[in-house]
């Protein structure tokens, strides 16, 4: 999967490029993330992206010539198709959860353009995004945590990543449940011990207690998932 996002702040994603699923995803091969920095296609020598509003108000708004000009070197230099989808992360997008990460993996391609200031130009939203997604009922200065929350959510998803892909697919919101309480070694920490049934070696118990607490918690914690699936 090739994955080219449109940003303000490239140098934030270089960390996070570099460790765990999202590097191992990357040595494997299965991901591609091209950084493309707005920034460089400023019309103008000082590489202003931002003006002020049309109608006045509070917050600059990132210009729409920078942002198309990302796009079209997108589509020119790093793609052999006009890519989609265009990912717009926005706090106005439909809300991300793990059937839309799980919906994305079809693609081999993906674009994201990360948002900063008050909003972009609404003319980048009309003409060329195709999909608005947010992580949360929750403002955020920019759109890089939650094109970093996206990728790493695909990357541990991408065939060969994870060595063992059950883990994956055991994990919370795989089957509409939250994940079960998980213990290693010491069998006894601070006078707390490990639930008998998962030393005990019946595998059958084991998913049955497993499952049986998966949905005990998420009765509690997020009844609104039951039944969702
Ligand atoms: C300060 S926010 C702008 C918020 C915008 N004025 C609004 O009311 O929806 C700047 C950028 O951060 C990103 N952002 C902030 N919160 C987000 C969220 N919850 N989900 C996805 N993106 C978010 C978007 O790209 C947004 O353009």
């Amino acid at each position: 999967m090739i994955i080219n996002v449109l940003t303000l702040f490239t140098s934030m994603f270089h960390d996070f490029l570099s460790e765990s699923i999202p590097f191992i995803a990357q040595e494997k091969e299965k991901l591609k993330v091209n950084l493309i920095d707005i920034r460089d296609f400023s019309e103008n020598n000082r590489r202003q992206v931002d003006d002020y509003p049309y109608g006045g108000g509070a917050g600059m708004v990132l210009k729409p010539e920078p942002i198309a000009g990302a796009l079209k070197y997108v589509n020119d230099h790093l793609s052999s198709a006009p890519t989609t989808p265009i990912i717009y992360f926005t706090p106005q997008g439909r809300l991300l959860n793990q059937q839309i990460i799980r919906e994305y993996l079809e693609k081999e391609e993906i674009t994201i353009i990360c948002g900063h200031y008050k909003e972009i130009d609404q003319r980048i939203r009309d003409k060329y995004v195709t999909d608005e997604i947010s992580i949360g009922d929750y403002v955020l200065s920019g759109g890089e945590l939650p094109a970093m929350v996206f990728i790493d959510a695909i990357s541990r998803l991408l065939d060969g990543v994870i060595s063992d892909p059950e883990s994956a697919q055991t994990d919370s919101h795989e089957e509409g449940l939250l994940g079960c309480p998980h213990y290693t070694r010491p069998y006894e920490f601070e006078g707390m011990t490990v639930p008998e049934v998962l030393c005990n070696g019946n595998h059958k118990e084991i998913d049955k207690w497993r499952r049986e607490k998966s949905i005990a918690l998420t009765n509690r914690i997020r009844p609104e998932l039951l039944g969702r699936n």
